[in-house]
């Protein structure tokens, strides 16, 4: 095979039983359970757990996994220092990606992962999964006071994980209906089938490289605005726009410039993404909450999509996860450059899962490429240059 794909379109890279994706008809399933269910009934708990083994746990395993999760929260000393140290002016990503990266010098095992029986280390796999979940939300929310000159607030053990998260962002207990929204959203957000983040994961994975150093790998690559950054760009282009008013103008500017509509458009799917419909109707379950007050950047990004779908529909774009994310993310107060730290927080049960998943039959990745420079030529000393 010599043909080159640009961005690898429809070129499989692995074999995967975690996820799968139905571009036209908007499905999206975790080991054969449908987003919607899950979004339904599951927590962000038994989903990375299901996503990490393979299937539902009984109730005591997810109780199990539940301790594991809960008695992990806590970050040595040592890597607050770290970030203590790093400027306060820099993106929750870059810190999020140091960090992530720091776990391995504090918890090495390299060793563990060569060998053939390597796979079975349960202990050492299922181990470090368990301490980057659960530290990834730590870090996150640690890093919202740090950067503003305060002390983090310590994790507690009896709240589930998104209530504990939303606990150390805003130093109190949520309100029961926005922290199982939350935990919706990172249901929603845990897992995607082999995307540019989950791609990178296994790239650094292959090599046997040890799991916090693939997590920083796939948190570097989430960082773009073409992938997990579009969230944090979709209010920032709604707040731009200002009124559903103006939406049209805006629109017409911005596509006649050829310029990308944030949030919107996928590899994947050819029809609305089926994450942005359940958001969708978390924003309007959250406005309902609130007794219909709703930021105006709601009713902008309705009637973008509307406007938008008039004119991208007949390429296939539609609103993805990121479109109506930022916008909940926005109304439960956190951040805009936090969004996409957020979405890494869940997106690491997707990453590990696949980790542990290609260990088992491991190849290095060691694509070819097409080469179009010069042909063999003499080294000329630099006094013979002209
Ligand atoms: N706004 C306007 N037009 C878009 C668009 C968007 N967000 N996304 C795709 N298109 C158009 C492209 O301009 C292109 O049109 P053309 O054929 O006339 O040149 C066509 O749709 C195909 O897009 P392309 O960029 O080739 O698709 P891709 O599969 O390489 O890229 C994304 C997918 C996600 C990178 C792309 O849709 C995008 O940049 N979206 C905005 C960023 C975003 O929201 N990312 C989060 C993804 S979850």
């Amino acid at each position: 095979m010599n043909e080159y794909v640009p961005g690898l379109e429809g070129v499989p890279a692995t074999k995967s039983n975690i996820s799968f994706i139905d571009g036209e008809k908007g499905v999206l399933a975790y080991r054969g359970y449908p987003i919607e269910q899950l979004a339904e009934h599951s927590t962000f708990e038994e989903t990375a757990l299901l996503l990490l083994d393979g299937q539902l746990p009984v109730a005591a395993e997810l109780a199990a996994f539940d301790a594991e999760l809960r008695n992990n929260r806590r970050v040595k000393y040592n890597i607050a220092a770290i970030m203590k140290s790093l400027p306060a002016t820099g993106h929750p990503m870059e810190m999020l990606q140091t960090a992530v990266a720091s776990l391995g010098m504090f918890y090495p095992g390299s060793e563990r992962l060569t060998g053939p029986n390597a796979w079975q280390d349960l202990d050492y796999i299922h181990g470090m999964s368990v301490k980057i979940i659960a530290r990834m939300a730590t870090l996150v929310a640690m890093w919202e006071h740090i950067r503003n000159g305060y002390d983090p607030i310590a994790p507690r053990t009896d709240l589930t994980y998104a209530q504990n998260f939303l606990y150390m962002m805003n130093g109190r207990e949520p309100d029961p209906l926005i922290a199982k929204m939350f935990d919706t959203c990172l249901v929603l957000h845990a897992e995607h089938t082999i995307n540019a983040s989950t791609f990178a994961a296994l790239v650094a994975g292959s090599t046997l490289a040890t799991p916090s150093a693939v997590v920083a790998s796939a948190v570097g690559t989430l960082f773009g605005p073409l992938h997990g950054g579009a969230n944090e760009r979709v209010v920032e282009m709604l707040e731009e726009i200002g009124s559903p008013e103006k939406v049209k103008l805006w629109l017409d500017a911005k596509l006649a410039a050829k310029e990308k509509i944030w949030g919107m458009g996928h590899r994947e799917y050819k029809v609305k993404d089926p994450r942005a419909v359940i958001l969708q109707r978390l924003v309007e379950k959250l406005a309902e909450h609130r007794g219909g007050k709703m930021s105006r950047l709601f009713d902008t990004a309705l009637a973008l999509e509307e406007a938008a779908s008039a004119r991208l529909a007949e390429k296939g774009v539609y609103p993805n996860v990121d479109y109506y994310s930022g916008i909940l993310y926005a109304e439960m107060g956190f951040p805009t450059d936090q969004f996409t730290s957020i979405f890494a927080v869940a997106r690491a049960a997707g990453w590990l899962a696949h980790w542990r998943e290609q260990l088992r039959y491991n190849r290095i990745f060691r694509p070819t490429q097409m080469y179009t420079g010069e042909g063999l030529r003499h080294y000329q000393p630099i006094t013979d240059r002209q």
